[in-house]
């Protein structure tokens, strides 16, 4: 069983220097980053495309960090087995999206993965009550999905948080609650105080001065 109280640093590689992702990845590793967060868009569930199965495959023997995959898309059930093909630890998707969300989230233990499942700002809690017997993590998104560099939503966001937490409290189970936008080393307490203990960081590290200060100072905030 995984420790959801251990903090977790999670750059993602949406704001990471694409031409040298190989270099940006082992700067991220030698920055004393946890997991590697990949931002899969198919500009359907969001108004942006990132990349798709390849892009992973090709990231992950460059990568001895977990890769902890973020689907925002709109059918993930149909591209899963190409994810895990291609090397994902972490998949998680959004309860928003069209599928079975309790079939997916099976799917994906099933092909040995730890499954996540996110809900964006505008999404009510008890939208993701149903299957939270069903995660290895919750994902509170802090920023309407789509892009990277957008300011932190704490008013919409931060109840949720705080949701998940009662709720992991109250019902015994386990799950890591991650925050996914906006996240540097200010709003990082304010997630962190409401229950959220792993940070998804992408503009505030990989544009850092200096990263391995910053991965620590998101550490110990
Ligand atoms: C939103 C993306 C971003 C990204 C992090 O769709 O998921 O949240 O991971 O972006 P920053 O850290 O630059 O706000
Ligand atoms: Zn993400």
């Amino acid at each position: 069983m995984e420790d959801c109280n251990r903090r977790i640093i999670a750059p993602s590689i949406l704001a990471a220097d694409w031409a040298h992702i190989a270099d940006e990845i082992a700067r991220a590793e030698s920055a004393g980053a946890d997991w590697l967060h990949l931002d899969v868009m198919d500009g359907h569930f969001v108004p942006n495309i990132s990349f798709g199965p390849q892009f992973v495959a090709a990231v992950r023997p460059h990568a001895g960090l977990p890769l902890d995959v973020h689907l925002m898309i709109e059918r993930p059930d149909v591209y899963l087995p190409a994810f895990v093909k291609a090397g994902a630890d972490r998949i998680t998707v959004h309860v928003e999206a069209e599928h079975d969300v309790s079939d997916t989230l099976k799917k994906i233990r099933e092909a040995g993965c730890k499954c996540g499942l996110a809900i964006n700002p505008d999404s009510h809690f008890h939208t993701v009550e149903p299957y939270l017997d069903q995660i290895d993590l919750l994902l509170v998104m802090t920023v309407r999905p789509g892009f990277g560099g957008q300011a932190f939503m704490e008013e919409e966001t931060m109840p949720k948080v705080a949701a998940g937490r009662d709720w992991r409290r109250k019902h015994d189970l386990h799950y890591h609650i991650e925050v996914d936008g906006g996240i540097d080393t200010a709003t990082v307490a304010i997630a962190a105080a409401h229950g959220a203990n792993v940070m998804v960081a992408g503009t505030s590290l990989f544009r850092a001065k200096d990263m391995a200060e910053s991965v620590e100072m998101m550490r110990l905030a």
